[in-house]
C-alpha cells in the first residue's frame, strides 16, 4: 500500500511532486508528506490527512528544490500521526526516505540504535532504515555504500527511495516484494510505486525486480543487483494508458465516472486478441486440475467464472479466495492457477501464486496494471486494458475481468464440444452488443437508482440474494455496498436464507434480490421461492428484475425493471446497476466515496 514518488530534474520539482502523490492517493490516504533538497539541506513537510488538506496546511507548494521524494500513507506500523507520516529524516537531517512495506526486524534494530544514542521521532519501522544509512555513512562517507550496507541489515518487504544532502545529483532506490518503477523523462527521471506517479510526464518506464537497486540522476539511471552488485540491462516498458482516463471530467467522483466508463471498458475487454484467450483455454485443457483465484472483488469475479465454466464448458474450476488458497488447495505439478487482480500487486494473490509455482503449478493471470508484479510473475498474462481505475472501489476493472473470463469459458465450451459453432456465434454476437447495451442502461436507469437510493439510504441492514451465477453477483454487490456506504450488507445464495438468516427478517431488514429473467426458468423459480419466504415474514423486498416478470414485480416493495437482455448478459447487467445503487446510496450518506475509510486500492501487505 502507500504511494511513493521521487523526482530528479534540472527544474523545480515541487508542483510535480504534489501532483504525483495526489495521483497516487488511492493507494493510501491517512497522511502524506514531501522532502526536497535545496541549498539549505533537506526540508520535510508532512502531516495527517489527504494530499489537498496537507498541501494547504503545510504549504507544500512553497517548498523548493529540483530533487525530492514524497509519500502518501496507509498505516501499518505506527498510528496515524504527523510524526509517523513519511518522509522520515535521519538524526542529523542529512538523509530522508520514503518506504513501502514492512521491515520485519525493525524492533531489534531500533533498540540497538537507541542504545547508540539515536532518538526516534516516530513509532514506524521505516525510521530505523534511514538511521542505519546515516550510521553506515559515518564510516564509509559514500552514500551508495551506506545505502547498501543498511540494506544488508533489514529483513521484510520494502520499496525505499533515499534522498541525501551529501549527493544532490542522485536519488537511490531499492525494491523487495513491494512495487517500484522508474519513469524516464527528458532531463529528468521519476520513481513511483506505480505508473500513475509519473503518467502525466512520461510513457516510458523501467520496472524494478525484487533484489534490485537503482541510482537515478537527471539524465541517466543504473539498475543493479543488490546481492552481486552487478549492473542489469532492463527493457523499457511503453505505457499505452491514456492520461484522459485519469481525469474525473464532469463527474463528481471517480466511482461514477468509472461506472460510466464501463461501455468502453467492455469494448476493450472484447478487443483483447482471441489468441490470448486461446492460449489460456489451452492451459485449462492441459491441466489436470485448475483453480481460479482472487480476493475481495476479484474472488467474486472468479466465483462468477466458476458458474460460467460450469454452464458453458461443463468444467468445474473451483474459485478460491487468495488469502485462503495456500491453506486449502493441495496444488501439485502441472495444475493451473489462474489469478485475477486489477492492481497486479495484491499480497495474498501474489503470495499464493508464488507458492503454487514453487510446487510446479502453471500460472496465468488477468491483470489491469502494466508492469505489475503479478503480470510479470505468471506463465501467461492477459492484460485487460481497462485503463487506470482510480476509485478504491473496483467497478470497471471487475466488469472487464468477468467478460474476459466469459470469453474464455465460451471458447473452452466450444473446444470441448459443449457449444456448437452456431451457439458460439450467437453468444459472440450478443457480447458484441454489450457495450452499447450498458451505455443505454446506465443512462436510462441512473435516475431510478438514484431515487431508490434516496428512499432506502437510512436502511441499516441489507441482505443481498441471488441463485446460480447471481449468487456471486449478490456477494460482489454486497461488498460494494459495504465498502462505499459503510452499511451492513450480507450476501448469500437465495436458497441459503432459510437455513438460518430468515430469523432476522422483519420490516426494517431490506433484502435486495438479483432476479434472473423468467426465461432462465430454474434459477428464476428458485429465486421466487426465497422472495416468497421473505414476503410471508414481513421483510422489505427490493429487486432488480427484467421486464415481463409480473410475478417478481407484484411481490417487490421497491423494484427496478430492466429491459429484456440476452440471458448470458443478464447477470453482468445487474452487477453494473448494483454498483450504481451502491454509489448513489453512498452519495446520499455523504461518504468519502473514492477513498472509503480504512481502505486502500492495492493491498500489498499480508
Ligand atoms: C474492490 O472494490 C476492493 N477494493 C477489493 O476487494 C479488491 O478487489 C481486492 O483487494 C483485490 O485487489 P486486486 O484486484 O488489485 O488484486
Amino acid at each position: 500500500m502507500c504511494g511513493i514518488s521521487g523526482i530528479i530534474d534540472h527544474h523545480p520539482v515541487t508542483r510535480n511532486l504534489v501532483t504525483s502523490i495526489a495521483n497516487l492517493e488511492y493507494r493510501g490516504y491517512d497522511s502524506c508528506g514531501m522532502a526536497l533538497l535545496n541549498g539549505k539541506g533537506i526540508e520535510v513537510r508532512k502531516n495527517t490527512g489527504g494530499v489537498q488538506e496537507v498541501r494547504s496546511r503545510e504549504k507544500l507548494d512553497n517548498m523548493t528544490g529540483n530533487l525530492g521524494i514524497a509519500h502518501t500513507r496507509w498505516a501499518t506500523h505506527g498510528g496515524v500521526t504527523p510524526e509517523n507520516a513519511h518522509p522520515h529524516l535521519s538524526q542529523s537531517g542529512d538523509f530522508a526516505i520514503v518506504h513501502n512495506g514492512i521491515i520485519s526486524n525493525y524492533q531489534k534494530l531500533r533498540e540497538s540504535l537507541i542504545g547508540e544514542g539515536i532518538e526516534f521521532r516516530s513509532t514506524t519501522d521505516s525510521e530505523v532504515f534511514v538511521n542505519l544509512v546515516e550510521e553506515a555513512y559515518e564510516q564509509k562517507k559514500d552514500v551508495l555504500g551506506a545505502f547498501l550496507e543498511a540494506l544488508k541489515q533489514i529483513q521484510g518487504t520494502y520499496s525505499i527511495v533515499l534522498l541525501s544532502a551529501h549527493d544532490p545529483e542522485n536519488l537511490y532506490c531499492v525494491k523487495q516484494d513491494s512495487p517500484l518503477i522508474i519513469g524516464l523523462g527528458e532531463g529528468c527521471n521519476y520513481i513511483g510505486s506505480d505508473i500513475n506517479a509519473f503518467l502525466e510526464h512520461t510513457r516510458k518506464a523501467v520496472v524494478l525486480d525484487d533484489g534490485e537497486f537503482a541510482v537515478i540522476s537527471r539524465d541517466s539511471y543504473e539498475i543493479s543487483d543488490v546481492g552481486k552488485r552487478e549492473e542489469r540491462e532492463k527493457s523499457i516498458l511503453q505505457i499505452d494508458w491514456d492520461t484522459e482516463t485519469t481525469k474525473k471530467g464532469v463527474f463528481s467522483h471517480y466511482m461514477i465516472k468509472e461506472i460510466f466508463d464501463e461501455p468502453q471498458t467492455a469494448r476493450q475487454a472484447l478487443d483483447v486478441p482471441q489468441e490470448q484467450i486461446s492460449q489460456l483455454v489451452e492451459m485449462f485443457q492441459n491441466a489436470p486440475r485448475a483453480y481460479l483465484m482472487g480476493v475481495g472483488t476479484t474472488f467474486f469475479i472468479c466465483q462468477m467464472a466458476q458458474y460460467l465454466f460450469s454452464s458453458l464448458s461443463q468444467r468445474y474450476f473451483p474459485a478460491i479466495s487468495a488469502d485462503e488458497f495456500n491453506g486449502v488447495v493441495p496444488v501439485v505439478s502441472d495444475d493451473l492457477v489462474l489469478a485475477v487482480s486489477q492492481s497486479g500487486e495484491t499480497f495474498d494473490t501474489k503470495f499464493s501464486l508464488n507458492s503454487a509455482r514453487e510446487k510446479g503449478a502453471r500460472t496465468a493471470a488477468i491483470v489491469n496494471v502494466m508492469g505489475s508484479s503479478i503480470s510479470r510473475l505468471v506463465d501467461h498474462v492477459i492484460m485487460q486494458g481497462s485503463g487506470p481505475e482510480i476509485c478504491v472501489v473496483s467497478t470497471k476493472a471487475a466488469l472487464a475481468q468477468a467478460l474476459l473470463l466469459l470469453r474464455t469459458a465460451l471458447e473452452l465450451g466450444f473446444r470441448e464440444g459443449c457449444l456448437d459453432s452456431s451457439t458460439l456465434r450467437d453468444h459472440v454476437q450478443e457480447l458484441e452488443t454489450f457495450p452499447e447495451l450498458i451505455s443505454k442502461l446506465l443512462n436510462e436507469k441512473s435516475g431510478f437508482l438514484r431515487n431508490l437510493a434516496r428512499t432506502t439510504s437510512s436502511v441499516q441492514n441489507w441482505i443481498f440474494l441471488g441463485c446460480g451465477i447471481y449468487f456471486p453477483v449478490a456477494m460482489e454487490s454486497a461488498l460494494k455496498m459495504k465498502e462505499v456506504t459503510y452499511l451492513h450488507a450480507e450476501g448469500m445464495p437465495a436458497g441459503f436464507l432459510k437455513h438460518g438468516t430468515l430469523s432476522m427478517i422483519e420490516a426494517s431488514v431490506h433484502s435486495l434480490f438479483f432476479i434472473p429473467p423468467p426465461a432462465d426458468v430454474e434459477l428464476h423459480n428458485r429465486t421466487m421461492i426465497a422472495i416468497e419466504e421473505i414476503k410471508t415474514r414481513g421483510g422489505t423486498l427490493v429487486g432488480l428484475h427484467f421486464e415481463g416478470d409480473s410475478q417478481a414485480a407484484s411481490l417487490l416493495d421497491h423494484a427496478v425493471a430492466l429491459p429484456e437482455v440476452p440471458l448470458l448478459l443478464a447477470p453482468f447487467v445487474e452487477m453494473i446497476l448494483a454498483q450504481m445503487f451502491a454509489y448513489y446510496t453512498a452519495l446520499d450518506l455523504k461518504r468519502n466515496i473514492d477513498k472509503p475509510r480504512n481502505l486502500a486500492k492495492s493491498v500489498t501487505v499480508g
